[in-house]
């Protein structure tokens, strides 16, 4: 997660949920986040909380991290049970970095046996593992599927070598097309992430990097507007007037090439910033943050949701390993949202996805300013003609305003 979690309130050592946290879990969906807060080189955006290897030692180190953070997942199946939850197998893993593949296939494996012996893996469950195309070889992404890994996302970026060097990336862009044919080898999903909207990057760079992207015919593909992190270097050099900060106007010509090129090669929207080629291939896992579904995260600044109840782990991997160590909950602080506050969130989630938001969702102030947002084209006019039973969905110009329609729903 990169930002700064709010202070929240205290947990209790045990990590003990309130009773509420149980209420309707049966109707939700269980997912596990799993960090790993390990990269090869800090890439200049990027905010993440994640540490080379020269900034972490003793029980903070890459070689010790499976063995705490499976020390986690036991103490997540007992804060569960005692909560009164029913026993969910997880229906989604995903393991988010940092870098996941900077561990051995065999961590990776021996962390999916200890969330199967927690709370079990449910059968056709999705395992995804973040990749960067430098840290994995076709040995290793075959050891993944054989662990029960169903998908891989590549962080790609960009195709263009003068935008990957702006971005700090390593990596050779023709390795991408090797890496996802190792994946497809090994009988896994693929998802691509792109960036634009770099210092430097043209159009035409863009369109390069969204072919070459689809020339790998990846099942899923993400594509963020570059976000200058306050304190990351890219912040200090855009600060100092070396490089130029991102442009709202090319961002939103870039949003709408990648809307047409993408949807040209058959690949449908179905979050503001994600498509899939088919259905199936949208990844379920965020899926449910996106439904406000309960998911455990494990690991240093993991967050966690369970009914309403949100909280988020100590963020240095030492002091974590100390707290899992001591036998008590890794949390650093918790929020426990009231009604209020549940809905607020299904709005501002709810309507970044295509399926759209129940209109009965919004409050009436909100579904006052429905007329106006039809108006300015930013939502499409069904909610108008259907009333409390229709879907606030966005349109095209809408996904890229997104965050002033939600302001505009949520006044
Ligand atoms: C954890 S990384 C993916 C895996 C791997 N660490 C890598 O970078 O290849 C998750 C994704 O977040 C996106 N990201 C990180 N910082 C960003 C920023 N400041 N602006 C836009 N996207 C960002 C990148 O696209 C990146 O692929
Ligand atoms: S490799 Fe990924 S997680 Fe690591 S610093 Fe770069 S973008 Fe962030």
């Amino acid at each position: 997660m990169p930002s700064t979690p709010p202070p929240g309130e205290p947990v209790p050592p045990d990590g003990a949920l309130p009773a509420t946290a149980a209420i309707g879990a049966a109707e939700r969906a269980f997912g596990l986040y799993v960090h790993v807060p390990f990269c090869a080189v800090r890439c200049g955006y990027c905010d993440f909380n994640t540490y080379t290897a020269t900034e972490l030692g003793g029980g903070g180190s890459q070689a010790a991290y499976a063995g705490t953070a499976a020390g986690e997942l036991a103490f997540a199946a007992g804060v569960l049970e005692r909560a009164g939850l029913p026993p969910r197998p997880a229906a989604t893993v995903f393991f988010g970095g940092g870098t996941p593949t900077l561990l051995p296939a065999a961590d990776l494996a021996k962390l999916l046996d200890a969330a199967r012996g927690a709370f079990g893996v449910a059968p056709g469950a999705e395992v995804t593992v973040e990749a960067n195309p430098d840290s994995v070889t076709a040995a290793s992404l075959r050891e993944l599927a054989a662990a029960g890994v169903t998908r891989v996302s590549f962080g790609m970026q960009s195709a263009v070598p003068h935008v990957l060097a702006v971005l700090d990336r390593t990596h050779d862009p023709e390795r991408v097309p090797r890496v996802v044919g190792w994946a497809r080898d090994a009988g896994l999903g693929v998802s691509l992430d792109l960036i634009y909207g770099t210092p430097g990057e043209d159009l035409a760079d863009w369109r390069r990097s969204l072919d070459a992207a689809l020339a790998c015919a990846p099942d899923h593909v993400s594509a963020y507007a570059l976000v200058v992190e306050e304190g990351t270097r890219l912040a200090a050099r855009v600060r100092r007037g070396e490089v130029a900060a991102p442009d709202d106007d090319d961002l939103a010509d870039k949003y709408e090439l990648a809307d047409d090129v993408l949807a040209a090669a058959g690949y449908a929207w179905y979050e503001v910033s994600n498509w899939a080629r088919t259905p199936a291939g949208a990844c379920r896992h965020n899926l449910g943050y996106w439904r406000g579904d309960d998911w455990w995260g494990v690991g240093p600044g993991a967050h966690s949701h369970v009914g309403g109840v949100r909280w988020w782990n100590v963020r240095h991997p030492t002091a974590y390993a100390a707290r899992i160590g001591a036998g008590g909950s890794p949390a650093q602080a918790r929020e426990v949202l009231d009604d209020g506050q549940r809905r607020a969130e299904r709005v501002l989630l709810g309507v970044r996805l295509a399926g759209g938001l129940p209109a009965a969702e919004l409050a009436d102030a909100g579904r006052a300013e429905l007329p106006a947002l039809v108006g300015q084209g930013l939502v499409e006019p069904a909610p108008l003609e259907t009333g409390p039973a229709g879907r606030v969905v966005l349109t095209r110009r809408g996904r890229l305003l997104a965050d002033a329609v939600v302001r505009a729903l949520l006044p």
